[in-house]
């Protein structure tokens, strides 16, 4: 059965020992055995986190928060796919937050799919409107994960939820063009992940400020 997957944005959290903290708590918790939980934590965090979860033997998945678009080289400050798959088989790309605070268009969005897919790397792309999808091939290998800007927990005093219903619509408008996953994104938490898990063609979740502490994070997984 395929799993339902359930990915943990950290964003620009998280100092070591409190990444020691939250995997030690989830670790011990019992889980529902049909997810797919994949980490994204900051790049400094990944070697840490990716040690700890093989040396455990834990269940989970690592992602990167960003790839570079170019290969290896004179990049100061990237980091290019190579040195993510070391520790990780995910990456995340196109985040409202990076499209905005770090003007990455869609030029640089598919420099950074193209390395992802040559790199082995699945790459988790972050929507908010169809037009983001217009130059994308269903044969790539990609997860999109939809995420209406106004419905990311920090984005304003009135961020909200996107319902169900216009998640389902929006869903099935991004299956009429590609057959590639879809996972939701925005105000995910204990309360409401069920509606959109139950949702047809949805495959998981993309949860950010609910991953952050470990018991809210474990309390969610079990709604799952
Ligand atoms: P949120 O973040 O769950 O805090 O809304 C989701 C995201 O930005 O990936």
């Amino acid at each position: 059965m395929k799993k339902t997957i359930i990915a943990a944005n950290w964003k620009s959290n998280k100092t070591k020992s409190e990444a020691k903290n939250w995997l030690e708590q989830v670790a011990i918790a019992d889980l529902p055995m049909n997810l797919e939980i994949i980490i994204l934590p900051s790049f400094t965090l990944l070697d840490y986190v990716s040690s700890y979860i093989k040396v455990n033997g834990l269940p989970f998945r690592i992602g990167a928060q960003d790839i570079s678009p170019f290969e290896s080289g004179a990049y100061t400050g990237e980091i290019s796919s190579s040195q993510i798959k070391e520790f990780a088989d995910y990456v995340l790309i196109g985040h409202s937050e990076r499209r905005t605070n770090f003007s990455e268009d869609k030029e640089m969005i598919n420099k950074k799919i193209e390395k992802a897919t040559t790199g082995e790397l699945i790459p988790i792309v972050c929507i908010s409107d169809l037009s983001q999808i217009d130059n994308f091939s269903s044969n790539k290998g990609i997860i999109i994960a939809y995420e209406p800007k106004g419905a990311i927990s920090t984005s304003g005093p009135n961020a909200k939820a996107e319902s169900p219903d216009l998640v389902s619509e929006f869903v099935k408008k991004i299956k009429e063009r590609l057959s590639l996953e879809v996972i939701y994104g925005g105000s995910v938490d204990v309360s409401n992940v069920r509606q959109y898990l139950n949702l047809e063609d949805i495959s998981g979740a993309l949860v950010g400020g609910q991953s952050l502490e470990p018991k809210n994070f474990i309390n969610l997984l079990k709604k799952c």
